[in-house]
């Protein structure tokens, strides 16, 4: 019989962990556990920008997340979490200003994301290790350093606020939102 890790890998310990999708019947479970892959990626990226020798497995590992499931999270927060925010948060919540910078975060994570993708490919079909040029390496640390950054934010304020303030019925129509949008179907809510 098979068992469960009972905590947790490191950071970049083994690569991405897939997601289970039950969690999408606590949506906001989701985002935290979606939130820890995404430093598992900034934990890939930077051990990719250290590497001085070629090994596709891992550069392959982040240019598919970069190109198939980083979009995903970002359109999960701009059209459906982060809209429910503002309809439900008070004045004193202060959240539009943090949802401000983190839209403007996500507009400069997708352009830095495709430059790190676009080098990442070329390091694909050259077989050249990551690690190997100044702007290479120089552009994975910036990816890694302002996705951190941006994770935390989301952690510490905007996770905690929705937890406040979404209702049941919110929460609901969310997770039915993110199971359609991965062409699921909808799960029973728990949160
Ligand atoms: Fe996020
Ligand atoms: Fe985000």
């Amino acid at each position: 019989m098979s068992r469960e890790r009972a905590s947790p890998p490191p950071e970049a310990d083994g690569g991405i962990e897939p997601i289970s999708s039950y969690l999408m019947a606590s949506p906001l479970d989701f985002f935290f556990a979606e939130h820890f892959r995404h430093r598992q990626l900034c934990g890939l990226i930077d051990q990719l920008s250290k590497t001085t020798f070629f090994d596709p497995g891992p550069i392959a590992e982040v240019v598919d997340f970069l190109r198939f499931e980083a979009p995903i999270h970002i359109i999960d927060e701009e059209e459906d979490l982060f809209p429910l925010l503002r309809r439900r948060c008070l004045a004193e919540d202060e959240v539009e200003g943090v949802l401000g910078v983190l839209s403007a975060e996500h507009k400069a994570d997708g352009l830095l994301g495709k430059v790190v993708r676009t080098y990442l490919e070329r390091c694909l079909e050259t077989r050249a290790a990551p690690g190997a040029t100044h702007e290479g390496r120089r552009d994975l640390a910036a990816f890694a350093t302002q996705e951190r950054r941006h994770l935390a934010l989301e952690n510490a304020v905007v996770l905690p606020i929705a937890r406040q303030r979404l209702t049941a019925e919110d929460l609901a129509g969310l997770a039915r939102r993110l199971a359609a949008r991965r062409g699921m179907a909808p799960a029973e809510t728990s949160t």
